[in-house]
């Protein structure tokens, strides 16, 4: 199984949301790895927790961004942030009740997820942010 790489069309062209986007896709990769290295079992709950809790953080501070701008496709765009979570909270409560979680499905739906959200999703707010300030910066007066 491939690992996911950062790559440019994951860039929103915000350092703090490019910098949230790369810690995320690493720790997808430890759990890729770990599977490769025979880990999977005890790297699943690990990946899992934290995940889950770097996901909330990344999101609220993609939504907050979208909130400040006034971004039009919120609803929608937090909306696939809540089936993400969604999904994975799912993945916990079967752990905890002992249901087998094979974490190669949980390695895969996380990396494709996260590439095509990145990729096209986020993608949405970034040009719009982009767009909102290029306009602000030309009704400054030029000194
Ligand atoms: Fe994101
Ligand atoms: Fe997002």
């Amino acid at each position: 199984m491939p690992r996911l790489e950062y790559d440019r069309s994951m860039s929103v062209g915000i350092p703090e949301i490019d910098e949230q986007h790369r810690e995320w896709i690493s720790l997808v990769n430890y759990l890729n790895d770990s599977i490769h290295d025979g880990r999977a079992n005890e790297a699943l709950r690990t990946t899992l927790n934290e995940t889950l809790a770097y996901t909330v953080q990344h999101f609220m501070t993609e939504e907050r961004l979208m909130r400040r701008y006034k971004y039009p496709y919120l609803d929608v765009h937090t909306k696939e942030h809540a089936m993400f979570i969604d999904r994975v909270h799912g993945y916990v409560d079967a752990y905890i009740k002992g249901v087998p979680v094979l974490a190669m499905d949980v390695a895969e739906f996380m990396k494709k997820w996260i590439w095509n959200h990145t990729t096209t999703t986020d993608q949405g707010y970034a040009k719009y942010i982009a767009d909102v300030r290029m306009v602000e910066m030309s009704k400054k007066p030029s000194s």
